[in-house]
């Protein structure tokens, strides 16, 4: 039996894109939501898609997570591509974790903490039985650990908090131990202090050479954890801007994003935004 690290290094050596779409629109009543949409994510990225409501982000996740087939273009997710015959979804759809608003609304509120990240091993929204795997339990434990949820194993999933909800969602989406982790604006809504404890846990996992490739969409640069190393930034549902964040996260870039003067400015390894003052 092989050593569970190296392993993962063979994976990575023989690895092609994580992610590569070309000329992906995705069109509902005769609107592009996504339009034209060129973009890879190379093994071990963590992206940030930043853009305001409306620019087309989640629509770009669903693509991503492959539940969403684009109108026109190509789609190649971990090396299977969307559509091809040799590609089957439900194959590729265990190697790739999600966490969004969407998903935490579909899982059971009765159910505890715990349930609600080991039911993630069996499928998406599977409610809780007793016939669970003890290593199974042990990984749910110490995913949960991890995001700091120790306290609230058996808290029902439905009395927590936005920011306990938040983390309870990004450990479960570790639990198939995925290849791309997906994470759908996982600070909105949270206070300061829970924003702040999030950023500083995302930034250990970005940071983790064995963590997953990773995409984030977020609205604010605020929210961009250390260790995130390139930005994608949309408006109206096209491409802005691609790159590494040092390149590319620029003021110019922002402003045009949004559609307003902002200066985005980096301290230490963390970004602030604000608009220009008027006058
Ligand atoms: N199934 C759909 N049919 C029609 N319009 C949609 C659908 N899903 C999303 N939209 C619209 O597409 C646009 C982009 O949505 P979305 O990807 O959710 O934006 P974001 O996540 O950047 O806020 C929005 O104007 C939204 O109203
Ligand atoms: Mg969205």
């Amino acid at each position: 039996m092989p050593d569970i690290l190296e392993t993962a290094w063979g994976d990575n050596a023989l690895m092609s894109d994580v992610l590569e779409l070309v000329d992906v629109s995705v069109v509902r009543d005769g609107r592009a939501l996504v339009e034209d949409v060129s973009w890879s994510v190379k093994e071990g990225e963590r992206w940030v898609i930043l853009g305001p409501n409306g620019a087309g982000k989640t629509t770009l996740l669903n693509v991503a997570s492959s539940y969403l087939f684009p109108t026109t273009g190509s789609t190649r997710i971990l090396g299977e591509t969307l559509g091809s015959p040799g590609t089957d979804v439900f194959e590729l759809r265990p190697r790739i974790g999600m966490a969004g608003i969407a998903l935490a609304d579909k899982l059971p509120r009765r159910q505890t903490v715990l349930q609600t990240v080991l039911t993630a091993a069996y499928g998406m929204t599977a409610t809780w039985n007793e016939d669970y795997d003890e290593v199974d339990e042990q990984r749910a434990r110490a995913f949960l650990d991890r995001l700091g949820m120790t306290a609230y194993l058996d808290r029902k999933f439905g009395t927590l908090s936005e920011g306990e909800r938040k983390r309870t969602m990004i450990a479960r989406a570790m639990m198939t131990d995925p290849e791309l982790l997906l994470l759908d604006e996982p600070a909105a809504g949270l206070d300061l202090g829970g924003r702040e404890d999030l950023v500083r846990r995302l930034g250990r996992l970005a940071r983790d050479p064995y963590a997953p490739s990773m995409i984030m969409v977020t609205h604010h640069v605020e929210e961009i954890a250390p260790g995130f190393t390139h930005v994608l930034m949309i408006r109206q549902g096209k491409v802005l801007a691609a790159g590494p964040v040092e390149t590319e996260l620029t003021s110019r870039n922002l402003s045009l994003c949004f559609g307003l003067p902002l200066v985005v400015e980096r301290r230490s390894d963390r970004w602030t935004a604000q608009g220009l003052p008027l006058g």
